[in-house]
């Protein structure tokens, strides 16, 4: 089958960095897992560090990368129940396994959702791992009740036109909080408030100056999209006591923790492969909260947060992509979609 593998780590502008190659056929599925033809996959920060192995754990060699995809189901291991042949699916996959950007994956039935039906594979494929980790980040980690016993609560998301930041000002709006996203571009400022965000501020400048200026000197939630070691500092300032924050980017260096303590503030990590990674016995949530955003997805409250579209999945195209999402400007998701 046709695959793009990474050889060595090198830039994505080196042409050796992502090449095509024909690989074997992934073997026939056994237990949860199923056999994915895949249609369409998106590009995401995590691709381009894997790429250069940057992502501890990561192994040298001929390595498909790739996680978010959408395909179609062809085949189920034995004990698989939630899906059958021909079935549409939308997931993120696993960081241990070879990735999406080859024609055929096995994938584990328990991380893998119904694609939306409204949507063809290509907006699907902009979804999964940004929806997982803004859903996860919100329920799972701030505790934001999902049926929405929050509703009225602020939430301010960092680096709101990103991928996930993208998901999280719309499933945060979906849940009934009033959403404050920040943005530096007029482009990425006007994404934020079409995908849902009350208000919008600016990143470059202190969050507390941006706050007070729109009369808001505290929100309940804070979710941080980027550059930890630039908001930590600030963190404590703007959340009310009692009030929860979770980053899903690391810090570089040390944060003080006592910051936290005045106000009693809860800190989470959100790492959107730990359950996949570590087969915590709740995997299948991931399933469910696919399922869930797909239903919403299908009735009009969440869109797709595909921007920009590449045809087809080849390693030129892959090369472009990462480098666009390596310029940590994207808003929105790129996809590549077709072989
Ligand atoms: N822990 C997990 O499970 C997990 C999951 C997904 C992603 N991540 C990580 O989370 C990060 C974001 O992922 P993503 O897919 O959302 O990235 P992305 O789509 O590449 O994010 C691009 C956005 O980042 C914003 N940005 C750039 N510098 C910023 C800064 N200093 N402060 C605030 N925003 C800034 C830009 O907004 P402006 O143009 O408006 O400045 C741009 O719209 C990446 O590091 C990724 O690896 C972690």
């Amino acid at each position: 089958m046709k695959a793009i593998v990474a050889d060595e780590p090198l830039p994505a502008s080196d042409p050796r960095s992502l090449v095509d190659a024909e690989v074997p056929e992934p073997p026939a599925p056994v237990g949860h897992d199923l056999l994915v033809r895949v249609e369409a996959v998106s590009v995401n920060p995590v691709d381009a560090k894997m790429r250069m192995l940057a992502v501890p754990g990561a192994k040298p060699g001929r390595r498909i990368l790739g996680y978010d995809a959408a395909g179609v189901v062809e085949a189920v291991g034995d004990k698989a129940t939630l899906f059958r042949p021909g079935d549409e699916v939308y997931y993120a996959g696993a960081r241990e396994r070879p990735g999406s950007n080859a024609e055929r994956q096995l994938v584990d039935e328990r991380i893998v959702g119904r694609k939306p039906a409204t949507l063809d594979f290509a907006h699907a494929a902009a979804l999964p791992l940004a929806t997982i980790t803004a859903y996860e980040a919100l329920v799972d980690r701030l505790g934001v009740d999902p049926v929405g016993g929050h509703a009225g609560a602020r939430l301010l998301v960092i680096g709101g036109a990103g991928g996930v930041g993208s998901m999280a000002i719309q499933i945060g709006r979906r849940l009934g909080l009033e959403v404050i996203a920040t943005a530096s571009r007029p482009e990425s400022r006007r994404w934020c408030r079409a995908l849902g965000a009350a208000r919008v501020i600016d990143h470059r400048r202190p969050l507390a100056e941006g706050l007070t200026a729109i009369g808001v000197p505290e929100v309940d939630y804070a979710l941080v999209c980027s550059d930890l070691d630039q908001y930590w500092p600030q963190l404590a300032d703007i959340v009310r006591p009692l009030g929860s924050i979770c980053s899903i980017v690391r810090n570089e260096r040390p944060a003080d923790i006592l910051a936290l303590q005045r106000k009693s503030l809860r800190f989470a990590w959100e790492g959107m492969f730990a359950r996949a990674s570590f087969g915590t016995p709740d995997m299948i949530e991931q399933h469910r909260l696919l399922c869930r955003v797909a239903d919403w997805v299908d009735a009009g409250d969440i869109r797709s947060p595909l921007t920009e579209r590449l045809s087809p999945i080849n390693a030129a195209n892959l090369r472009a992509a990462h480098a666009r999402v390596e310029s940590k400007t994207m808003i929105g998701k790129l996809v590549l979609a077709g072989w």
